[in-house]
């Protein structure tokens, strides 16, 4: 099978003002050349249009990072995914952790609005991953598979699909899964994915968690995985960029 191209995305959060526009003017410019993995950033809703114009003429994608299940409507302070593709997005990030917990999101929400997102035009991120107290309770892969198969809506491909297994326990706390833990949520995902997409579909899986300058060289190492969501690290450009540079080594093909 063929592996997909790598993708490092990052995850802005609720964090940035106009000022910080800035990080994507040097993220553009201190890029790896030649570049060999896509590069995203996932901006607040209030920055996606300055973002991508801030982006434009570089490899860098501007993504969203949640839309609502409906194209328009009497949904006060919600925000479609018409109008995120509209602000300049290609992308968005669903179902993260923050917003299946904070929000009450459900993996029946979470289809919706990936109905709704594919609807539109955009990818999306779909993000799945179990709490310390299920993997404790030994329910890892049950949880993580049953998210997946319930979250990704009928029109999902690997064209317009993309994977994060993002553990609840490593999201902003510095702790990384093992190399191995990592190898066999993703490898359960990818069986998932080929018995819907078939064995040659080439879905991008992405490790999300505490990803920094520091740990990723060795999450790239890891053939399980096709990229990166980083949180707080993809909010400097000095960081990201190290990152997406680890990325990029890994990805190129290896010379004798
Ligand atoms: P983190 O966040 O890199 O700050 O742990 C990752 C995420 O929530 O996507």
């Amino acid at each position: 099978m063929a592996r997909p191209k790598p993708l490092v995305a990052g995850n802005w959060k609720m964090n940035g003002l106009i000022a910080d526009l800035a990080q994507i003017e040097a993220l553009k410019s201190g890029l790896p050349q030649p570049l060999v993995v896509d590069v995203m950033l996932c901006l607040p809703a209030t920055l996606l249009t300055a973002g991508g114009g801030a982006a434009s003429g570089s490899a860098v994608a501007i993504g969203a990072q949640d839309c609502h299940g409906a194209a328009s409507g009497a949904f006060t302070g919600d925000i479609s995914a018409p109008m995120l593709k509209d602000a300049g997005a290609s992308a968005v990030i669903l179902g993260h952790s923050e917003r299946r917990s904070l929000h009450g999101e459900t993996n029946r929400l979470v289809r919706a609005k990936g109905t709704a997102a594919l609807n539109a035009g955009l990818s999306i991120i779909v993000c799945v991953g179990e709490t310390a107290g299920e993997r404790a309770a030994g329910l890892a892969a049950s949880v993580c598979l049953r998210q997946l198969r319930e979250s990704l809506p009928d029109a999902s491909s690997p064209a317009n699909t993309i994977i994060a297994y993002e553990p609840v326990w490593a999201i902003g706390t510095g702790v990384v899964p093992t190399s191995e833990q990592i190898s066999e949520i993703h490898a359960l995902l990818r069986g998932l994915l080929q018995e819907r997409f078939g064995a040659e579909a080439a879905c991008r899986i992405l490790y999300g968690g505490s990803v920094t300058p520091a740990n990723a060289e060795s999450i790239f190492e890891n053939k399980e995985v096709d990229g990166a969501l980083v949180g707080g690290a993809s909010l400097k450009a000095v960081s990201f960029l190290a990152i997406v540079a680890a990325a990029n080594r890994a990805a190129q093909p290896h010379t004798i």
